[in-house]
């Protein structure tokens, strides 16, 4: 184009401006892609092409500028117009209905409106729009003043440049939570890892790392998200007249906001939210400490007013811890099924996030050296979700007059053999595979397990007596028990000991699948097992399978094909199958291994995932379904999948599959094609 083009080239510059601005809030406030990261990046570079060689048009409200230039080497500081404030707390439903009953004393209201928010762990922001455009962004600071970190938050691509509304206000400041998604944060401390840099202990001090950095550059590389939950002023449009209408505003914007608020009448409708909430704390991207309590109608937070630095009409109502301190007892090594030799912290029992806990994991070698933890130390616990509690610091200041050094034992403490770590492996592993009791220990409780060979009655306790008193050595030994041997352990009565007899003979009756996941072959799971026996059908087409005939199988990559071949080459094991099929273990064909048997089956070897709640069947249906037409139904979305399923409130699955441009199958597509295939298959 020529410089006389200039009125075309502006359009032009301005339609893709807000192309981009338009797919980044689909992308990033939205979670609703609508065109893949490809057709994005051609937008994007055509755009800086542009502005590039017309420098004229160039402006700070472009998507190509949300990374600017490096501030100098502190951040200004910003008095806020209107304060930021905290939040009182509550713990307990009766502190939160004393809040309520203070509440319709001072507003004279029975049943009070109330909108109930998650309260995200990040940190607060400020954030101005003159005319519509992002002008600054603050940190809380002390809540009277903060640090200009305007060039960190336009990194933030879920926060607009450019608000969404045909009209702006010509002043607009809202106030939300800068924050880092889990899986964010996992992403981000491998990174740092590998660059050896610091890592972050938990999702709330990253954000703040992340967003208080020097560089914006570090910042836009940082996976930062943001979520807003007021507007504290609004120039020239009316204020909004209740939280709720402040939600909505927020979202017409192009703010993100959090799918989890919602309006309720009265406490008990709110604490019914947080119970909620808490249920579902685990499954939820972000952390969330509590549940925030606001009354809806402005004018009634106005009648309640405030406290010193806090809102009389807003509360905090919080969830259990899931970090407390404790003290370090002492420092064991557990030994695994595969001989993974694991340091567990003995702790001074302390209850978390609502249980007692006396061990955490110190994960391995590395990480104990990472954390110079020691026997006598306080160290900071923390429980997250289901997971096994760790141990997240060691409390410095503490760190005086304590004990050695932790020395990674040379020699396993059960066996004595050698313990080893490959290079480039994180584990160490102790060497007597055969010999080594707790292996042997372990490996036999898997192979009674419920996945496995399903044996009730035979766990831990047991184990241990059965193998201390060499009557089981190998997991075939189970099946030459007899009910006599049994009786004499300790602890066994007449009855538990028929009942273990009759669970063991009960078990011989198994399916393919179980069987190869009751070997313990590394790296075979469920679900590749599943695969195996789908695809082989019987014990003796697996076993003879070489490595490159396993390859060929779905989900099945060179390191498992190895892993399963060698498994079967070594002479011991070959032994074991042979004695347990002699013993009279049987495989009655599954419900999934006769389907793909069919070699027209017609989803065979498609690959399907799963994401959000299917309304008209249940997930183990339709995966059932899915599997008795041929089809892998797998976990997580990759190039090799063919069609993604959607439910409602689909998780990031659905997004994965539009960026690789996979097929997605909305729920009632899905039926029909369900029932259409069914059909022909009969
Ligand atoms: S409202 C006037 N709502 O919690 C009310 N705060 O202790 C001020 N926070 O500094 C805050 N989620 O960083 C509010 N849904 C939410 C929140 C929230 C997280 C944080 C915020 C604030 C602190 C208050």
């Amino acid at each position: 184009m020529s410089s006389s083009d200039g009125g075309q080239v502006q359009e032009r510059i301005e339609s893709l401006r807000e192309q981009l601005n338009q797919h980044n809030h689909s992308y990033f406030v939205l979670d609703d892609p609508q065109i893949s990261d490809h057709q994005y990046d051609q937008i994007f570079r055509e755009l800086l092409e542009l502005e590039e060689q017309y420098p004229q048009f160039q402006s700070d409200s472009s998507p190509t500028r949300r990374v600017g230039a490096k501030s100098d080497s502190s951040f200004a500081e910003v008095r806020h117009a209107v304060p930021m404030l905290s939040l009182n707390n509550v713990f307990s439903s009766s502190e939160a209905g004393e809040f309520d009953r203070r509440i319709r004393d001072l507003i004279d209201v029975e049943l009070v409106e109330y909108f109930v928010e998650p309260k995200i762990d990040g940190l607060a922001v400020s954030v101005i729009y003159e005319h519509g455009r992002l002008s600054l962004g603050s940190t809380r600071g002390d809540g009277e003043s903060g640090e200009n970190v305007t060039g960190n938050v336009r990194t933030i691509r879920s926060i607009p440049l450019i608000l969404r509304t045909e009209t702006f206000p010509s002043l607009l400041e809202v106030r939300g939570e800068v924050y880092m998604s889990r899986s964010g944060l996992h992403e981000l401390n491998e990174r740092q890892k590998e660059l050896g840099e610091k890592t972050y202990m938990n999702p709330r001090n990253a954000a703040a790392g992340s967003l208080r950095q020097i560089d914006p550059k570090i910042t836009s590389r940082r996976p930062l998200d943001a979520m807003f939950y007021s507007i504290v002023r609004c120039e020239d449009q009316p204020m909004p007249k209740s939280q709720f209408e402040q939600f909505k505003r927020l979202s017409e914007y192009g703010f993100k906001v959090s799918s989890e608020s919602v309006l309720v009448s009265g406490i008990d409708a709110c604490l019914d939210v947080r119970e909620k909430l808490l249920g579902k704390r685990d499954e939820l991207d972000y952390e969330i400490d509590g549940v925030v309590y606001k009354v809806n109608q402005v004018e009634h937070q106005e009648q309640a007013g405030y406290v010193t630095r806090a809102p009389r009409w807003a509360v905090a109502h919080k969830f259990p811890a899931q970090e407390t301190t404790t003290v370090v007892l002492g420092i064991d090594v557990q030994i695994g099924r595969t001989g993974a030799v694991s340091p567990i912290a003995r702790l001074q029992p302390v209850e978390v996030a609502g249980v007692m806990v006396s061990n955490a994991t110190l994960h391995n070698e590395d990480e104990i050296k990472r954390l110079d933890v020691r026997v006598g130390d306080s160290v900071v616990v923390r429980r997250a979700g289901d997971v096994i509690p760790e141990v997240v610091s060691v409390l410095t200041q503490q760190k005086k007059d304590r004990g050695a050094e932790f020395r990674f034992p040379s020699q396993c403490p059960v066996c004595g053999s050698e313990v080893v770590r490959d290079a480039g492996a994180s584990v160490n592993r102790c060497t007597g595979t055969l010999i080594c009791t707790a292996q042997i220990k372990r490996g036999i409780e898997y192979f009674a397990s419920r996945s496995a060979m399903d044996i009730e009655g035979l766990g831990t306790g047991i184990v241990e007596q059965l193998v201390n008193s060499s009557l089981v050595q190998n997991v075939a030994d189970i099946y030459r028990l007899t009910e006599k041997q049994i009786i004499e352990l300790e602890r066994m009565g007449d009855k538990s000991a028929r009942n273990l007899m009759s669970a063991i003979e009960k078990s011989k009756q198994t399916t393919l699948a179980k069987f190869l996941v009751a070997l313990g072959i590394p790296h075979v799971g469920e679900s590749t097992a599943v695969s195996l026996a789908r695809r082989f059908g019987n014990l003796d087409a697996v076993r003879s399978a070489d490595a490159e005939v396993l390859e060929g199988v779905p989900d099945i990559g060179p390191i498992v094909a190895k892993s399963i071949s060698d498994f079967f080459r070594h002479e011991h094991n070959q032994n074991i199958v042979n004695q347990l099929v002699e013993l009279g273990v049987q495989f009655a064909p599954s419900e999934t291994d006769v389907v793909t048997d069919a070699k027209d089956a017609p989803f065979r070897d498609k690959k399907f995932v799963l994401t959000g709640t299917l309304i008209s069947m249940g997930r183990s249906e339709a995966k059932k379904r899915l599997e008795r037409l041929g089809a892998n139904v797998v976990s997580s979305v990759s190039k090799n999948t063919d069609f993604v399923v959607q439910g409602e409130n689909p998780g990031s699955k659905a997004d994965k599959a539009r960026a690789l441009d996979i097929e997605i199958l909305m729920e009632a597509e899905f039926q029909n094609l369900l029932s259409d295939m069914e059909q022909a298959d009969n």
